[in-house]
């Protein structure tokens, strides 16, 4: 049974074939209208989503398959009142073919998938990955820069319990010469073992402390909110605001992506800007959700 949970799934070979099929899927909407017309995609969120919930819903829509969804299971499905993620993934197999989760728990969509019943899409397991994200995240990157050997990127804002970043470099090691620069507050640093993990992969990740010693011809800022929701306790807001002063010490060829929501870390005042490129990021992300619901139900 094919399911996704985690960036540690893909290789560089994966990827390729991932993007392909996205890009094939972009360039003729019409060819994939009914390749799901038989199946029911349940949606299962019991986190806040605006993107990945609708992309996959539309992604769905899109294929021909029908949905079955809750926008708010945690308060909505049986889970209030104690229901296992096992238990509703049987429950859910006798009425849909897949299922997309969203859950705060790091373990979530590991634990739907031992179940072995339908396949299971990772929508965001609590601080732990969003593989989704980065796979549209590096689709963006490889469609921007036209390559990813050699990038440089910055990933910015909550390292610590950002999924969308430990998704993405994992996804990001599989490529040659990458370089990896940090820059969050202390108390967002990126924790020691993806820090051991890229190293393990010959990539030596650089932590800042400033925008300045980010290198000015920087391929790719990544920033990312600090996710609030995870953690009780103040540690006051984002330091590093990307605003158009700071956006134009880098080159013209920088691009800056964010996976969204965002909050303060970046102005407004540079959604103009050509470099800025995340409201695109968030669109592709329906290419790949659809290229991702063909490949777990064998219709690619
Ligand atoms: N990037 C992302 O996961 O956004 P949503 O929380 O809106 O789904």
């Amino acid at each position: 049974m094919k399911h996704i949970l985690s960036s540690e799934q893909y290789n560089r070979e994966s990827l390729e074939e991932l993007f392909t099929l996205a890009d094939k899927i972009r360039n003729n909407m019409k060819e994939y209208s009914h390749k799901l017309d038989d199946k029911i995609i349940a949606i299962m969120f019991y986190e806040p989503s605006t993107r990945t919930r609708l992309s996959f819903e539309t992604a769905a829509l899109k294929l021909g398959a029908k949905i079955i969804t809750t926008e708010n299971a945690r308060e909505f499905s049986s889970a209030a009142k104690g229901e296992t993620i096992q238990d509703t993934v049987k429950v859910i197999a006798g009425y849909a073919d897949a299922m997309v989760i969203r859950h705060s728990s790091d373990t979530s969509a590991v634990e739907a998938a031992s179940v072995e019943k339908i396949p299971i899409l990772n929508a965001g397991a609590g601080k732990g990955e969003h593989p989704t994200q980065a796979l549209l995240d590096m689709y963006t990157i490889k469609h921007k820069k036209g390559k990813i050997d050699g990038v440089k990127v910055a990933i910015l804002g909550d390292l610590l319990y950002g999924r969308t970043i430990h998704s993405l470099i994992k996804l990001l090691s599989l490529y040659d010469n990458v370089e990896i620069y940090g820059l969050s507050k202390e108390a967002f640093m990126l924790p020691q073992e993806y820090i051991d993990m890229l190293k393990e992969k010959g990539i030596e990740y650089k932590k800042c402390n400033s925008f300045d010693e980010l290198p000015k011809d920087i391929d790719v800022i990544y920033h990312t909110r600090i996710q609030a929701e995870r953690f009780e306790g103040d540690f006051g807001k984002e330091e590093f605001i990307i605003n158009k002063e700071v956006l134009d010490r880098f080159s013209e060829h920088t691009i800056l992506m964010h996976p969204l929501p965002r909050v303060i870390e970046i102005s407004t005042d540079v959604d103009d800007d050509p470099r800025a490129c995340y409201f695109e990021q968030a669109h592709n992300g329906l290419y790949i959700r659809m290229a991702l619901l063909l490949q777990v139900l064998d219709r690619a």
